[in-house]
This record gives C-alpha cells, sequence and structure tokens, in this order.
C-alpha cells in the first residue's frame, strides 16, 4: 500500500466509525445475500461478532504503518477462522460485502482511489490470514 492509499483507508474508515453499528449490519446482510451458507458460520450474536469485526479493522487501520507488527496476530485469527468453518474462497465473498458496504456508508466519498485503497488494505488482512492457513 502506498501512503496515500493508507491515508484514504484512515480517512474514510473515521467517516463510517459514527455509523459502525449500521454499517456492520449492513455488512452482514449483504454477506448473507451474496452467499447464503455463510449464515450458519456465525453461532453468536451478529452485533456483538459486527463491533468485534469493526474493532480488527480498525486496530489494522491505526497500525497500517507497522502492519508486520499485526501479522501474528493476524496469523492466529486466520488460523481460528479455520475453525470456524472459513474456506479461502469466502475471502473473497468478504471482500465484495465490506466493499459494498463501504460505498453504501461513504455515498460520494467512495471514489475509486478509496475503493482501490480498501481493496489493498483488505489484501494485506486477508493475505496474512489466509497464509497462516497454508503454514
Ligand atoms: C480481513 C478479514 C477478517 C477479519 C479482520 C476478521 C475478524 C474477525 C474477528 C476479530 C472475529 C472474532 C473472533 C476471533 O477473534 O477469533 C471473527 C470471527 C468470525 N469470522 Fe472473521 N474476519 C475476517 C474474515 C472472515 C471471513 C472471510 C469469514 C467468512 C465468512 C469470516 C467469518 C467469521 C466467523 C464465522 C467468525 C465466528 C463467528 C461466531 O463465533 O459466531 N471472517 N472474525
Amino acid at each position: 500500500m502506498t501512503p496515500e492509499q493508507k491515508q484514504l483507508v484512515r480517512d474514510s474508515f473515521a467517516k463510517l466509525a459514527p455509523i459502525a453499528d449500521d454499517a456492520a449490519a449492513l455488512f452482514y446482510q449483504r454477506l448473507f445475500t451474496l452467499d447464503p451458507k455463510l449464515r450458519a458460520l456465525f453461532t453468536h450474536d451478529l452485533k456483538e461478532q459486527g463491533r468485534k469485526l469493526m474493532s480488527m479493522i480498525a486496530t489494522a487501520v491505526a497500525q497500517l504503518d507497522k502492519v508486520e507488527a499485526l501479522v501474528p496476530v493476524l496469523r492466529e485469527l486466520g488460523r481460528r477462522h479455520i475453525g470456524y468453518g472459513v474456506r479461502d474462497s469466502d475471502y473473497d465473498t468478504v471482500a465484495t460485502a465490506l466493499l459494498w458496504t463501504l460505498e453504501k456508508g461513504l455515498g460520494a466519498d467512495f471514489t475509486p482511489a478509496v475503493k482501490d485503497a480498501w481493496t489493498a488494505c483488505y489484501g494485506v488482512l486477508a493475505g496474512a490470514m489466509k497464509a497462516a492457513t497454508h503454514a
């Protein structure tokens, strides 16, 4: 990710923060529309789960400059996801749902550059998580 992309991700995520709960709910709705099979993997309260997801993304966004420091955490997270029944291909479905949610939440601020920046950011996170599953 370029420094500009990191800044775009930080700024756009900050705009989403006030509507984080709604954004998380929108995200899951979209995810389960894209692939209804994924609903069964979520056995806990979705509101709580949505907060964990947003807080993990917030942690990552806050540390974009030293993302290497997060790699061990992401590897562990990736390993736990195997236990939740998540397959590699599901990461693409989540990417699609996430970008859609950002578009809805940010409106006109979701420019092509913001989209590219988030695609790169998600790629780093998902890449580290998936790499752990092949280790
Ligand atoms: C960058 C990508 C992702 C991040 C940052 C992320 C983050 C998290 C976090 C923080 C948790 C809380 C539990 C824990 O820490 O182990 C969690 C649980 C979970 N995630 Fe993810 N996740 C990602 C990708 C995915 C994908 C691709 C799927 C596929 C559908 C998925 C499905 C789940 C499920 C099923 C749970 C457990 C829910 C439950 O117990 O009800 N996640 N995720």
